[in-house]
């Protein structure tokens, strides 16, 4: 993709991306255990994930999953994501599987459906996607009965990180009605702010996108309703209840009218920001942190900071998508 694009022809880009993917969606009715994305999820689909990874938490029972068989198609790079719905299938008694864009016949340009109707052939019950395109699990959803698990697709959604994120907020405040959510960096790429906004927004959260006009085009403000858009971090901060910070790729930034400097002035969460926010604010980041860049290690690894938080969480978020997806109970 190019960045050097006028502003213009990226906000359309934008808006066809999100448009194609909101298009595909509509032209089928794929497994109702799947998890392709926020929108479709009911309010009492949200509140029965978010209850049962508490659930799970507090009393583990052995095994619901034992003998079913989940297959992890990772089209993209992943640690997180990975390894925690490895971790919540196994933890489960599920088997897993990994098929990895390298080492497998993908690389030989067998197609996506194929491979997931190869899968699904030798007994996968459920097949948990990262795909660089948007859209990818929905494809993969209208063509298979089996549940697919959207874990990232393109600049869509990322729809367990946006649960998970969701999950870890409410242990540590009583509601996300009327909280101040503050999502900073790189709105335009981040699938995790598109379904942050759109999961946040349902349950009633404040949320403001803050960022430089090249990463956060005005468009943005239509993802979700009543969503806000700042380019001022420091006149934003003593209204946050929770930072989110994303991450921002330097190589991102080349052919931008954005320099590195100038994003780490006005952009990087630094002890001295953090101290312009409330004394009790939240800090959190998806991951994979790029340390000097979006913010400094004293804030990620500050008391205020859930990153490591969020990551344990993501792994009892994804046991309760997958007893969805698979039909368990605990
Ligand atoms: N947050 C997240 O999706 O991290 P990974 O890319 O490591 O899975």
């Amino acid at each position: 993709m190019s960045l050097g694009e006028d502003p213009h022809s990226r906000s359309q880009r934008f808006r066809r991306s999100i448009r194609s993917a909101s298009l595909r969606k509509e032209r089928f009715s794929h497994s109702s255990r799947s998890l392709l994305d926020i929108e479709s999820l009911s309010d009492s689909d949200i509140h029965s994930l978010l209850k049962e990874a508490g659930r799970f938490k507090i009393s583990p029972r052995k095994s619901p999953l034992v003998r079913r068989h989940v297959a992890l198609l990772f089209y993209e790079a992943s640690t997180r994501t990975r390894c925690s719905f490895e971790l919540a299938a196994k933890s489960l008694g599920a088997s897993t599987t990994l098929v990895s864009a390298t080492a497998s016949s993908i690389e030989k340009g067998e197609s996506l459906v194929d491979t997931g109707a190869t899968l699904a052939a030798m007994g996968a019950e459920c097949i948990v996607i990262r795909h660089p395109s948007s859209g990818a699990p929905h494809v993969l959803a209208r063509h298979l009965t089996i549940p697919i698990v959207n874990a990232g697709d393109g600049m869509h959604e990322h729809p367990s990180q946006a649960l998970l994120d969701c999950y870890t907020i409410l242990q540590h405040r009583r509601t996300l009605d009327g909280l101040r959510l503050l999502l900073v960096g790189d709105i335009f790429h981040s699938r995790v702010a598109r379904s942050n906004a759109l999961l946040l927004t349902r349950l009633r959260a404040q949320v403001t996108f803050c960022g430089p006009p090249a990463l956060l085009p005005d468009i943005a403000e239509t993802i979700a309703p009543g969503v806000r858009i700042t380019r001022d971090f420091d006149a934003a901060l003593p209204g946050a209840d929770v930072i989110m910070m994303l991450r921002v790729q330097k190589e991102r930034l080349s052919g931008l009218q954005l320099s590195v400097d100038d994003y780490i002035r006005d952009y990087q969460l630094t002890s001295e920001r953090l101290a312009l926010a409330p004394a009790d604010v939240l800090v959190m980041h998806p991951g994979p942190m790029v340390r000097g860049m979006e913010l400094t290690s004293e804030v990620a690894d500050s008391a205020r900071s859930l990153v490591l938080e969020q990551v344990r969480n993501g792994v009892s978020v994804r046991r309760a998508i997958l007893l969805r997806a698979l039909g368990g109970h605990t």
